[in-house]
């Protein structure tokens, strides 16, 4: 597909996610929430960078990360030495969980098919789980204790999981491992990139 083609299929779901607001569907985040935050990027974007699902701050914005763990998200990407604007940013589910409590297994099954289909438009080089929960839903036997800031083929999807931004803002520990896997998470995109370009 052109990339006009996959932009205006990018833009076609989104709106298709968004209206599902008031849809009837019953189930308690997409009732509850102020909207469904489908997801920002490019369609020709190399990474896909997935979190669990919005918080107060996204819910309201209808963008996602765009808090405090969003600030902290942004400090990775530079420390990676990529453009925010060059990644798409997305959550497993799209509607914020009332009092951010985890989305429940239903409330995941219900929403992942958008997820899905994200992907297939988008293709990415790299999909970046943030966290353990997002993890779980690609990699139910990976730990991110393990998984973090390496690449790990599952199922012909290629993942780089990183800690959840998150977490590091109370840890100082974990926010220079972040920092460490984002340097990584540089490196292997770079890699990937120049075995794509000499056609291995
Ligand atoms: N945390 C997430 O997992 N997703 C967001 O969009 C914001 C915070």
């Amino acid at each position: 597909m052109g990339s006009a083609g996959a932009a205006a299929e990018l833009e076609a779901l989104a709106q298709e996610i968004r209206a599902h607001k008031g849809a009837g569907c019953g189930f308690e985040v997409c009732e509850t929430c102020t909207q469904l935050v489908p997801g920002v990027g490019p369609a020709s974007a190399a990474i896909v960078i997935v979190g669990e699902a919005p918080g107060a701050k996204e819910d309201a914005g209808g963008v996602p990360f765009v808090g405090a763990a969003g600030k902290f998200l942004d400090v990775l990407l530079a420390e990676a030495g990529i453009a925010r604007d060059d990644v798409f940013i997305t959550n497993v589910v799209k509607a914020r969980p009332p009092k951010n409590r985890d989305p429940k297994r239903d409330e995941v099954a219900h929403h992942w098919p958008w997820l899905e289909r994200q992907l297939a438009i988008i293709s990415p080089q790299l999909v970046v789980p943030l966290g353990r929960h997002a993890l779980a839903r690609f990699a139910p036997d990976a730990r991110i204790a393990d998984a973090h800031g390496a690449v790990l083929e599952v199922g012909g999807r290629r993942l780089f999981p990183l800690y959840h931004p998150a977490a590091a803002l109370y840890n100082g520990a974990l926010r220079s491992t972040l920092l460490d896997d984002a340097r990584a998470l540089g490196r292997a995109l770079t890699s990937i990139r120049s075995t794509r370009t000499r056609g291995l």
